[in-house]
């Protein structure tokens, strides 16, 4: 038989379940529904601290108790709009709730030490169980070389403007690649080079010949869900990668920002295939968690931490403590873990009806690349049109999208490439947006052949 309080938890997972009470919805208040059940309020307390426990609902300090997840309300789109410009990760997924609740637990357990100046690298709490975390990404790593980082964007930003242990200087890059590193490179006039990367990926013949023939310091990768690409290197790209860098005393900055939504189990990152510290990790929690947060991690090597480390006080002392703790519940709770997997699927099935909406809707001679992620994605796009014509073009129809032109170094640009982000469309509306960019690009080439 049920206990009183166990009858309450039942009652509020059979009104969750039949739409009685909705995702961010607050719980009737403690009086009303001891009331309602004619039970005693210690009941309703004992198991609203239960689902508490269990993460099902979350309280506000003075306004009880509301279900986890994001409203109905909160996920509505602007009057048709189809944004596939938007880079953040999919807002209603958005855990923020749960994060707000182990930003409270955190406070409760470490007092002032949440309000207080701290390590540079970050909370050595954390930095242990980001070292248990990534271990699931095939990264084994002591949590002495782990840096916690204000966005993974700092960590790059910091590395490329240090010297390397190999006494090299220049940077070579993916290109197209995320716009942040190519203003991280530019703002400071660093030498760079560029290799191309396509929908099959990078011409490794090319990559050797640069390493072999150039003084290049580090190689900075996306090896998955490539920005803007989206494309992901075969575990014997990656072997080779690593073989070259050691072969020419090459660094690799391997930026694995989405690695968590891998559904491969057998894709490794290039870290595994040296873990010495000849391939400096990074990972972000913006696009699988809140890029509000700014949070980010590195893995570096041994001889890097000192001069990483005075860099990082410099620039901003240390990543804010609070977000910090929170973090460390999030991973611990297994909160994270849970979150992930939901992630892993949803974006897969975006990644799926994106691909059949490029093979049914683009029109011939367009091609693309990446749509499998489930993220970012780039078209092609045929004859002589230009990215940012058809970006305005397609605005006109409700549709945005992004122009690529500012993910190339200067020597290396194409105006022929747009990106997609299919994160924050709902599933529903992916088709309908790929057939407006379809015809967008139809009517777009009419009138430049019209013109020409
Ligand atoms: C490839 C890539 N790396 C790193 C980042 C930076 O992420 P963060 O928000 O952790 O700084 C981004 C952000 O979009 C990205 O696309």
């Amino acid at each position: 038989m049920l206990t009183k309080y166990e009858e309450v938890i039942k009652e509020i997972e059979a009104r969750t379940e039949d739409g009685r009470l909705m995702p961010g919805e607050r719980l009737p208040s403690v009086r009303v529904l001891s009331k309602e059940l004619q039970c005693s309020i210690n009941s309703i307390i004992k198991a609203y601290a239960e689902l508490e426990r269990e993460h099902k609902v979350y309280a506000v300090p003075r306004s009880g108790y509301f279900l986890v997840g994001t409203s109905a309300k909160q996920q509505s789109r602007p009057s048709g709009l189809i944004d596939f410009l938007s880079a953040g990760p999919d807002r209603s997924k958005m855990p923020y709730r749960d994060y707000q609740h182990c930003m409270n637990q955190a406070i409760d357990l470490y007092k002032e030490k949440m309000f207080q100046y701290s390590e540079p690298l970050g909370l050595l709490s954390l930095r242990h169980q980001l070292s248990k975390q990534i271990q699931d990404l095939q990264v084994f790593a002591d949590p002495e070389r782990i840096a916690v980082v204000t966005g993974s964007q700092q960590a790059l930003d910091i590395l490329v403007s240090l010297p390397f242990p190999n006494g090299k200087e220049e940077i070579c890059v993916e290109q197209p690649t995320h716009f942040s590193f190519i203003d991280s490179i530019t703002s400071r006039g660093l030498p760079f080079v560029g290799i191309e990367m396509t929908n099959r990926g990078i011409n490794l013949d090319q990559l050797e010949e640069i390493f072999r023939d150039r003084n290049i310091k580090c190689f900075y990768t996306v090896s998955r869900f490539q920005n803007p690409t989206g494309y992901c290197y075969s575990n014997e790209e990656k072997k080779r990668i690593v073989e070259l860098a050691q072969r020419y005393d090459v660094y690799l900055i391997e930026d694995d920002y989405m690695g968590d939504l891998d559904t491969s189990r057998k894709a490794d990152p290039m870290f595994a295939y040296d873990p010495s510290g000849r391939v400096i990790y990074t990972k972000s929690f913006s696009k699988v968690l809140l890029p509000g947060l700014r949070l980010g991690t590195a893995v570096l090597p041994e001889t890097m931490i000192d001069d990483f480390t005075k860099a990082k006080f410099a620039a901003d002392v240390h990543t804010p403590v609070l977000t910090q703790g929170a973090l460390e519940i999030y991973l611990e709770s297994g909160m994270y873990e849970t979150h992930i997997h939901k992630l892993r699927q949803q974006y897969k099935r975006k990644g799926t009806i994106l691909k059949q909406a490029y093979l049914d809707y683009l029109p011939k001679g367009t091609t693309f690349s990446g749509a499998e992620s489930g993220f970012y994605s780039t078209i092609e796009l045929p004859g002589h049109i230009k990215a940012k014509h058809l970006a305005e073009h397609l605005k006109k129809k409700r549709v945005l999208v992004q122009d690529a032109a500012n993910m190339y170094l200067p020597p290396y640009k194409k105006e022929n490439l747009i990106r997609l982000s299919v994160s924050q469309v709902a599933d529903e509306h992916i088709g309908e947006g790929v057939r407006k960019i379809g015809e967008g690009i139809e009517e777009v080439l009419v009138k430049s052949v019209y013109f020409m």
